[in-house]
C-alpha cells in the first residue's frame, strides 16, 4: 500500500477492531411464531426459508426463518411455560431479542468486545452439520437485547445447523424490501450517553449524528437521540432517550409497555418506496397518517424531487434532504398490540441522514396515536 495512504488510514483511525459486514438476521421473541411468520410473509412479502422445532430435535421452542432479499427474520416461541423465552414475551410482549451481525471471525469479535467491557451472552460456539460449520458468539446490549456475531464462511446450508428447509406452497411475492438500514434502541432516562459510550468503547462505533430536545420536541413529546455507526457504515444504531415535555414522551410510553429498554424500530431499505408502500398498504400494513399541511410546505424545505408529490401525499411518505441528497421514509403503526416495535421503510437518494426535518410532523402523528391510547 502507498505509504501516504497507509499513514492517512492510521491517522483516521480506520483500523477497525470489529469489522462488520452488515446485519445477518433479526430475531423476534413472540407469543405465537407460526402466526407471526404468516403475518410477516403475508403483509411484508417474506418467503419461507427454514424451520427448527421438535421435528428437528429442538424440544422446547420453535423458530421460523423468513427471508426477503438480504433481510432475514427469525420468529421464535417457547413451547413450555417455564422457559426463558416465555418469560421474555410475558415481560416485553413480542419484540426484538437479537440483532445478529456478520463477522469474519466470531471468536476474535468476542475477544475484542469482551476485553473492552462487553458483557458475555454467548461464548464462541461452533455448530456443524453436513453443510459445514457456523461459529457464533454474543454480547448483551441495552435492556435484554443482544448482539450475536456470526461467521458463516464455512457454511453452505440453507440457514444454520439445527434448521431444516421450510418448504411451503405459500410464498407471497416480495414487496421490494432489501436490507436493514438501521435499528433504533429506546433507552431509559439519562441512559443515552451510557450506551453511546458502550458502542464506542466496546464495539468501536462512532457517533455520527446527534439530536437534542430542541430538534426533537413537539408541544408535548420530546426525546434525544444519537446515531452510532460502525466503521464501514453498514451497521447503524440510533439510541433514543426520553426528554422532559409537557406530557409523556413517546419513548416513555415504549419503556412502560416494553417494561424496559429495547428496539423501537427497524428501518428497512427499498429501491422504490412508492411501489413498496403501495403494495404494503394493499396487504393491510398500517402507517402513521401525515396531515395535508406537511405536503403544502415540504417542497420549500427539500427542493426538487423525482417523485410526484401527490403520490407521496396519498401514501403518507415523508421527504427530507441533507447535504448529500434526499431520502423518502414512512413509519408503520406498532406491529403488535403493545405500542412498542414498529418498522420504518426508507429509500435513500443520496442522503445519509435520518429524516431530522420530519421529526416534528412525525411526532405530532405519533402523539395523536398516543392520545387515542390514553397515554399522552
Ligand atoms: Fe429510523
Amino acid at each position: 500500500m502507498d505509504k501516504k495512504i497507509e499513514l492517512e488510514k492510521e491517522n483516521n483511525n480506520i483500523i477497525d477492531f470489529l469489522p462488520l459486514h452488515g446485519t445477518d438476521y433479526v430475531e423476534f421473541y413472540v407469543g405465537n411464531a407460526k402466526q407471526a411468520a404468516n403475518f410477516y410473509k403475508t403483509a411484508f412479502g417474506f418467503q419461507s426459508l427454514a424451520y427448527a422445532g421438535p421435528e428437528t430435535g429442538l424440544m422446547d421452542r420453535v423458530s421460523y426463518v423468513i427471508r426477503q432479499n438480504k433481510l432475514t427474520f427469525i420468529l421464535t416461541t417457547a413451547l413450555r411455560e417455564d422457559h426463558e423465552i416465555a418469560r421474555h414475551v410475558s415481560k416485553h410482549g413480542d419484540g426484538v431479542k437479537v440483532i445478529a451481525l456478520m463477522v469474519d471471525d466470531a471468536i476474535v469479535a468476542y475477544e475484542q468486545t469482551i476485553s473492552r467491557g462487553g458483557k458475555s451472552y454467548m461464548i464462541p460456539t461452533t455448530t456443524s452439520d453436513n453443510d459445514g460449520d457456523i461459529v457464533k458468539s454474543g454480547i448483551h446490549t441495552y435492556g435484554e437485547t443482544v448482539h450475536i456475531f456470526i461467521d458463516r464462511k464455512k457454511y453452505n446450508g440453507i440457514f444454520m445447523p439445527g434448521f431444516r428447509k421450510w418448504q411451503t406452497a405459500y410464498n407471497p411475492i416480495s414487496t421490494g424490501l432489501l436490507y436493514v438500514d438501521h435499528c433504533v434502541g429506546n433507552v431509559g432516562w439519562n441512559q443515552m450517553n451510557k450506551w453511546v459510550k458502550y458502542y464506542e468503547e466496546v464495539m468501536g462505533f462512532k457517533n455520527i449524528l446527534s439530536f437534542d430536545d430542541n430538534d426533537i420536541s413537539t408541544e408535548y413529546s420530546a426525546l434525544m437521540s444519537k446515531v452510532m455507526s460502525n466503521g464501514n457504515g453498514f451497521v447503524k444504531f440510533p439510541i433514543n432517550e426520553p426528554a422532559e415535555g409537557k406530557k409523556k414522551s413517546q419513548v416513555e410510553e415504549y419503556l412502560d409497555f416494553y417494561n424496559g429498554e429495547g428496539v423501537q424500530h427497524v428501518a428497512i431499505a427499498t429501491a422504490n418506496i412508492v411501489e413498496t408502500v403501495t403494495d404494503l398498504q394493499s396487504r393491510g400494513v398500517e402507517f402513521l397518517k401525515i396531515p395535508a399541511n406537511y405536503y403544502a410546505e415540504v417542497l420549500e424545505r427539500v427542493g426538487k424531487i423525482d417523485e410526484e408529490l401527490a403520490q407521496l401525499q396519498k401514501l403518507g411518505i415523508l421527504i427530507d434532504r441533507d447535504e448529500e441528497g434526499y431520502l423518502l421514509q414512512i413509519f408503520s403503526k406498532p406491529l403488535q398490540d403493545r405500542p412498542t416495535l414498529f418498522f420504518e421503510i426508507i429509500q435513500r437518494k443520496g442522503a445519509k441522514s435520518f429524516g431530522k426535518g420530519n421529526f416534528k410532523a412525525l411526532f405530532e402523528a405519533l402523539e395523536r396515536e398516543q392520545e387515542a391510547r390514553g397515554n399522552l
